[in-house]
């Protein structure tokens, strides 16, 4: 599939925000740490989703999956992860912490690298060998032993948002209590926290740490998953960089501070009600610098998405991103769009630019869809191909670009 971007002169109307994807892979995960029935209301329809679900259905689960809503049922039987689906998703290391805290067993196939950089388990392993596991490494597989996880006293080198959800799970069945410190508290995490809660686990949390007081067994829960602030971020910054007056319908506003001040900081009209935001983009928008760090500070997600608003800038911005130092893969591409950015110092430096369409190559997932939005800036036709990644992570993208009046469309990629 390719997208296909026509210079669009402003975005207007009203966007309803899909259920959040990294809250959703996690709470998924932990279905894994009972028997019993758990329905998960909105989940969004998504390839990292699907793949979620195929993962669990090897370890044993069976799944129905309909209007957003996922019935997830059956015994954890296998601890296997099998190499094919842990390449194919990065966050399938998230059943880690909840098979070994279940069956003390497992056997998980490394992950590899990806398009943001070097991505290690490093800080996930620690935690666990803390809590009592032990593995060797054996054809490409770590191989854990027949060990009961014990509750431990863990501080993580770095607020890592997968290993605090991988600990935080190993610790909800494991036996006696645990203190995670330096963890992180992205509002996904908080997400699953409630989940493992209302499945029955003893969590409480103050300021970067957690203390969870282990039980053998936790049950089935019924439990709605929280919006997606990247996905409302990737919105609000396409109205902000296209133009128009854009609604955001079920955001949260609290999630997104970071953003909102940044973008009021560049002239940017934000009117902030519960559950919705409306975005009146400025006439001249000022240049303004971020740097990207863990919640609360500005995402490292919704970075290539400023990169893009910040080419209408009248002067010259930059970006440092904290998290990913090597998330610009995308900015060669843009550059093809007649993009006047550079890379000095892993530092980006944005200047005004007038963008004219060319074919693009998306990289991965956030690259996608701020090559998208580049594209509707950008005069004449821009073609944006390796979509898939786009897939991965938005649901419905192109049908709510287009109902804000965004002249795109997909295409299949001819051979
Ligand atoms: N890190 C280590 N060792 C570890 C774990 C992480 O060195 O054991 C480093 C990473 O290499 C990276 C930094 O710590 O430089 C942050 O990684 P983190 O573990 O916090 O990220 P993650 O759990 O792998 C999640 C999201 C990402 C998001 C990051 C940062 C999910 C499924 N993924 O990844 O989302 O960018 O947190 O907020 O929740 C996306 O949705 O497009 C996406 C990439």
């Amino acid at each position: 599939m390719l997208g296909l971007c026509f210079h669009t002169k402003k975005l207007s109307g009203r966007v309803k925000i899909s259920g959040s994807k990294n809250a959703a892979l996690p709470i998924l995960a932990a279905t894994l740490l009972t028997d019993e029935k758990c329905v998960i209301r909105n989940v969004p329809d998504l390839e990292d989703v699907r793949i979620t679900f195929a993962l669990l259905r090897k370890m044993g689960k069976r799944i129905k999956f309909e209007n957003n809503t996922v019935e997830v049922k059956g015994r954890l039987r296998n601890g296997a992860l099998p190499e094919k689906l842990v390449r194919k998703l990065r966050a399938s290391v998230l059943v880690m912490g909840p098979v070994l805290s279940r069956l003390g067993e497992g056997s998980f196939a490394l992950p590899g690298g990806c398009a943001l950089g070097e991505r290690p388990i490093d800080i996930h392993l620690k935690g666990l060998k803390a809590m009592g596991a032990s593995y060797s490494v054996l054809r490409g597989r770590m191989l854990f032993r027949n060990q009961r996880l014990k509750g431990a006293h863990i501080k993580l080198s770095f607020p890592s948002v997968g290993a605090t959800e991988n600990l935080l799970m190993a610790a909800s069945c494991a036996s006696g209590v645990s203190l995670i410190e330096n963890a992180a508290v992205e509002p996904e995490i908080i997400d699953l926290c409630r989940f493992l809660k209302a499945m029955g686990a003893s969590i409480k949390s103050a300021g970067s740490s957690y203390t969870v007081s282990g039980s053998p067994v936790l049950g089935g829960a019924d439990f709605t998953v929280m919006p997606d602030r990247i996905e409302a971020g990737t919105f609000i910054l396409a109205a902000a960089a296209v133009g128009g007056k854009v609604r955001i319908d079920g955001a949260e506003p609290d999630h997104l501070k970071a953003l909102i001040k940044k973008l009021k900081a560049s002239g940017v009209k934000i009117n902030e009600k519960a559950n919705s935001l409306i975005i009146i983009p400025p006439k001249i928008t000022k240049p303004i610098n971020i740097i990207t760090g863990p919640y609360p500070e500005f995402p490292t997600d919704l970075q290539p998405l400023w990169a893009v608003y910040m080419l209408r800038a009248a002067g010259v911005s930059r970006i440092k991103d904290k998290i990913f130092p090597a998330r610009f893969m995308y900015v060669d591409e843009l550059k093809r769009l007649g993009a006047a950015m550079a890379l000095k110092n892993a530092v980006l430096v944005i200047n005004k630019s007038i963008l004219s369409g060319t074919n693009l190559r998306a990289c991965d997932l956030r690259a996608a869809s701020a090559m998208i939005i580049a594209g509707l800036m950008a005069d004449g036709q821009t073609r944006v191909y390796e979509l898939r990644h786009l897939f991965r992570g938005y649901e419905n993208f192109f049908g709510k670009l287009r109902k804000l009046g965004a002249n795109v469309s997909m295409e299949k990629v001819k051979k």
